[in-house]
């Protein structure tokens, strides 16, 4: 998944207003392999075969049907998940497999990106002092450290983790590998060589020793305490298990991912984590489902919840969207350990510069400006000039803008800079990215100062104390949700995120030969944080199944309330992003309150659940009153009003609150008691359905200092009224969808292509919002058809509204002329803004062939791309929006 920290600046340069469409590479650019599907077949059913073995019974009936395919991998854990990976040698067959005796499901295997942090810091050595005096702050504002204390650490549970792997040789985790170590078992999937489009060579060893991401995700959970940096996990008597799903590079496939699921299952894993995904906005990945069925029957399995927040609501990963798994959010730290460094040959207090550990630099040097306008906004994007001196010996001041930061640093080192400090243009002062050079930031006011005394003559210098350097910079976001987790709900309006976790600036473990400790940031490091306390539920409690499944009812209910600002009278966080709080995994398992269920959806208003129950049973030995009050949290405006466009995060928020009427405020339960309470929510009055408002809270459930809650989550609107294909120029400059030629040039009447070399269009249509389904077909030139978008291109004739059917026949619609299927995907997440991640779909008709591998006949066409609604009837024409393009004529030698 994107790593963007909400710590981190990424780049100095700032996106492109409008894309040029030239700039698009015209090939195919979804989430999903191609031809690749994932079979779920019914194991108990009575497939008409004398065969017992389910696999063979599918292989025969597909056989006899005459469909081409390939098996890639065998799934068989009855009862979870029977099925293969298959390889189609025609992704039409679906729709006959679909209906095959037998089958229960089958579904698109999807590529999920590796985990990428964003800035890893390495710990030199026991004795740097730049270590964050309190390691274990993470765990004293969860109530872990109160756990650790009463001897709850995770002694015999098993936790599977689903990542790159675990350098086991690392001593904190134990330095060995197998039954009687920490790392007790695992497996690898794929080998070092896998990059998610090659075939996996599986081995036994899961060792981590070239990403690193598994082994930091490990001593999060597991770190023995008797380490020289003080750490601890959070349970850190837990036996882990390591299941490496990554190679050195690349991505995974659903098809692995689902393997070691059951794997990890079958292996008897307590708990499952995954902290791995890709926005996706459906519950309906086969690694979604498959996590879900796992948390289903008693385990626990956290997932990251993604780390897309800059990219909005409606934008949640999977397969963290299992419905029930436990989708984990992050949460800042309340302080940043930086360093100072010391400025000589005039007064003036510590620089604090932007790293945790401090620069290289021993010796006392110089200072040398690259400008000596402390205004100049592209300082050193250009070579500098001839008259530079060499600036080996000096720390070079340079000021942020125009251009990115490793473009400036490459600049100074032309010219033999060693070390650099950049120093903020009032944009934010937070980590950077110095690529390779030794290089910090800093903030403006102090950049201004260096280079007002370089300008007047002063022999200014600076040092970087190699110890005693640190400070604790207060996080100006520090105790709210990281502004990177991705926002919720998802598309079918599953309470996504769950909870939160910290996840920012966390001191864990990296591999030996990268370095031993290290720090890093994102919802990779909140989601272990999870597993591990459902690890310490597990040991106080049992691992029976109905713990395993009450656990993410626990965390939430007796989480902690994450405000949106530190400014006083600003709403709470919209759960959308927070879920239903910082988890306190004391107060989880020590309650005496039980509250169920702890989410209540209300869903949209076309499906409206506006009364809800739920029970608040006392479960300690005295009788206990209970007060309750409606908490709401701020109402997410998660489309930008006048638009079409979901708005980026932070997402706004609005103080325009449900109002919520219950059937009891105020009771006396008696010990072993239950109350069951209803609930009736109106809708914010005055929130605007345009701007398809979500509004969340809590009801808070208070005896005494015990306070427990539940979250409800609901939607002012219509998902069914909210336009999925962008039909806008917002992105390109010119209204899309659209279909460009080799030269990447909007074509706007006929025109004829030869398949030769790169003659041959491409569709390009962006999603607004998540799609249930997008199909592209071939239809005739002269077809009788009004699409609903963007008609203004076709200057040639089309006649009024024609209702077409699904290829789902209900035989309720006129029979379609279309030539056949050139495309069609299934739960589609959005597009977002960023022209390099998912900002658009490209499909190139290269070549010119049917879904199913048959070259269309040469001829004149036209493309019709259309998607259906969120909650629409994929029978019901009417629920689709359709983009009918110019005559494409296929004129192939
Ligand atoms: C190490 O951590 C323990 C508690 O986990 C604490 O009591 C002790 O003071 C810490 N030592 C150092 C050197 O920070
Ligand atoms: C800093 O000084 C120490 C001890 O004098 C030396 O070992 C080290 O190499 C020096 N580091 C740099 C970056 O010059
Ligand atoms: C600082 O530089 C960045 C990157 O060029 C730019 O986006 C931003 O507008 C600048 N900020 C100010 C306050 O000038
Ligand atoms: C500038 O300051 C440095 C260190 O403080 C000193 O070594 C040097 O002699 C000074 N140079 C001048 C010209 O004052
Ligand atoms: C919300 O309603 C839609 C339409 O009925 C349904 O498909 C979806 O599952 C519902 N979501 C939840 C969480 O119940
Ligand atoms: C495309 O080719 C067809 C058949 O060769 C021809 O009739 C038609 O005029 C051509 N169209 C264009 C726009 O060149
Ligand atoms: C592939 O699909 C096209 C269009 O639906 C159809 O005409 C053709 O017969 C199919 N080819 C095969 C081999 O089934």
């Amino acid at each position: 998944m994107k790593g963007v920290l909400v710590w981190s600046i990424l780049s100095a340069g700032c996106a492109l207003a409008v894309t040029p469409l030239s700039s698009v590479k015209r090939v195919t650019n979804l989430p999903i392999v191609a031809n690749k599907f994932i079979v779920e077949v019914d194991s108990t059913s009575d497939i008409p075969t004398k065969r017992s073995n389910p696999h063979d019974a599918l292989y025969e009936s597909l056989r006899k049907r005459a469909i081409g395919f390939k098996v890639d991998r065998e799934f068989n854990t009855q009862g979870l998940f029977v099925g293969a990976a298959l390889t189609l040698s025609d992704a039409q067959d679906v729709a006959q497999i679909q209906s095959t005796t037998g089958v229960k499901s089958i579904r698109p295997v999807r590529a999920f990106d590796r985990p990428k942090p964003v800035k890893v810091q390495v710990v030199k050595g026991p004795d740097d002092p730049a270590l964050p005096p309190d390691s274990e702050s993470t765990h004293v504002i969860t109530g872990v450290d109160k756990l650790h204390a009463q001897g709850i650490t995770g002694a015999g549970i098993k936790i599977g983790i689903l990542d790159t792997g675990i350098d086991y040789t690392h001593p904190t985790l134990g330095g060995a590998f197998g039954p009687g170590n920490k790392v007790i078992g695992g497996f690898d999937l794929v080998g070092d060589d896998y990059d998610g489009t090659n075939t996996p060579v599986p081995d036994p060893d899961p060792l981590d020793q070239c990403a690193g991401h598994g082994t930091h995700v490990a001593g999060i959970i597991g770190a023995n305490p008797d380490n020289a940096f003080n750490i601890s996990g959070v349970a850190f008597q837990a036996s882990l298990s390591a299941y490496r799903v990554f190679g050195c590079v690349g991505f995974v496939t659903d098809d692995v991912l689902v393997d070691a699921l059951l794997l990890g299952f079958n292996e008897g894993q307590d708990i499952l984590t995954l902290s791995l995904g890709g926005a996706d906005g459906w519950t309906e990945s086969v690694s979604a489902v498959v996590a879900s069925r796992i948390a289903a029957t008693g385990k626990v399995v956290t997932i990251a919840a993604g780390n897309d927040g800059a990219s909005g609501a409606w934008y949640t990963s999977s397969p963290g969207n299992g419905i029930d798994v436990i989708s984990v959010a992050s949460l800042d730290n309340t302080v940043v350990p930086l360093q100072t460094a010391q400025v000589h040959g005039v007064t003036h207090d510590p620089i604090i510069y932007q790293d945790t550990f401090p620069l290289p630099i021993n010796d006392t040097r110089p200072i040398f400006a690259t400008s000596t306008d402390p205004t100049v906004v592209d300082d050193a994007c250009n070579p500098l000039p001839d008259s530079t001196p060499d600036l080996s010996g000096f720390v070079v001041i340079v000021r942020r803008g125009t251009c990115t930061f490793v473009q400036k640093l490459g600049n100074v080192a032309a010219k033999g800079a060693k070390v650099t400090l950049i120093y903020d243009n009032g944009s934010g002062f937070g980590a950077i990215d110095t690529g390779a050079f030794v290089a910090s930031f800093i903030q403006a006011a102090d950049g201004e100062f260096l280079v007002q005394q370089f300008a007047s003559g002063q022999n200014v210098s600076l040092s970087f104390p190699q110890s005693g350097g640190l400070i604790q910079f207060p996080d100006p976001a520090g105790g709210l949700i990281s502004s990177f987790t991705s926002y919720g709900p998802s598309n079918d309006f599953f309470f996504k995120p769950a909870v939160a976790a910290p996840g920012g600036n966390i001191l864990s473990t990296l591999p030996v030969n990268l370095g031993l400790f290290g720090i890093e940031s994102g919802t990779s490091m909140a989601t272990p944080f999870v597993a591990g306390s459902a690890a310490l539920l597990f040991q106080a409690k049992g691992t029976s199944a109905a713990v395993g499944r009450s656990a993410r009812t626990l965390f939430e209910t007796t989480a902690q309330r994450v405000p949106s600002t530190h400014t006083d009278g600003d709403p709470l966080q919209t759960l959308t992003q927070q879920g239903a709080g910082l988890i306190n995994v004391f107060n989880a398992i020590h309650t005496t309150t039980i509250v169920s269920p702890g989410e209540l959806i209300l869903n949209d208003t076309a499906h409206f659940k506006g009364t809800q129950q739920f029970t608040v049973r006392n479960a300690g030995s005295s009788a206990k009153t209970y007060t309750l009050r409606h908490i709401p949290a701020g109402t997410a405006v998660t489309v930008t009003p006048g638009t079409i466009f979901p708005a980026d995060g932070p997402v706004p928020l609005s103080t325009d609150f449900a109002s919520v009427s219950l059937s009891t405020s105020k009771f006396t339960l008696a010990p072993g008691k239950t109350q069951t309470v209803t609930a009736r929510f109106t809708p914010p009055a005055a929130a605007d359905p345009s701007t398809f408002p979500v509004f969340s809270g809590f009801i808070q459930i208070a005896s005494g200092t015990e306070q427990v809650q539940v979250s409800y989550l609901g939607l002012k609107a219509s998902l069914k009224d909210k336009q999925v294909i962008d039909n806008t120029d917002f992105f390109f400059g010119v209204p899309t969808p659209v279909l460009t030629d080799p030269n990447g040039e909007v074509q706007t009447s006929p025109r004829n292509y030869s398949f030769l070399a790169s003659d041959f269009p491409t569709l390009i249509f962006r999603l607004a919002f998540g799609s249930p389904k997008v199909v592209v077909d071939l239809v005739s030139p002269t077809i009788n058809f009004k699409p609903t978008l963007n008609t203004r291109a076709l200057g040639d004739t089309h006649g009024s509204f024609f209702s077409f059917p699904h290829r789902v026949k209900t035989g309720s619609f006129a029979q379609v002329p279309t030539l056949g299927t050139v495309f069609e995907l299934d739960f589609t997440s959005r597009n977002n803004d960023d022209p390099n991640d998912n900002g658009f779909n490209t499909v190139a008709i290269d070549p010119p062939t049917f879904a199913n591998g048959t070259t269309i006949p040469n001829g004149q066409y036209r493309l019709l791309l259309r998607a259906l609604r969120v909650t629409g009837d994929p029978t019901n024409e009417a629920d689709f929006e359709s983009f009918l393009s110019p005559i494409i004529g296929v004129n192939a030698p």
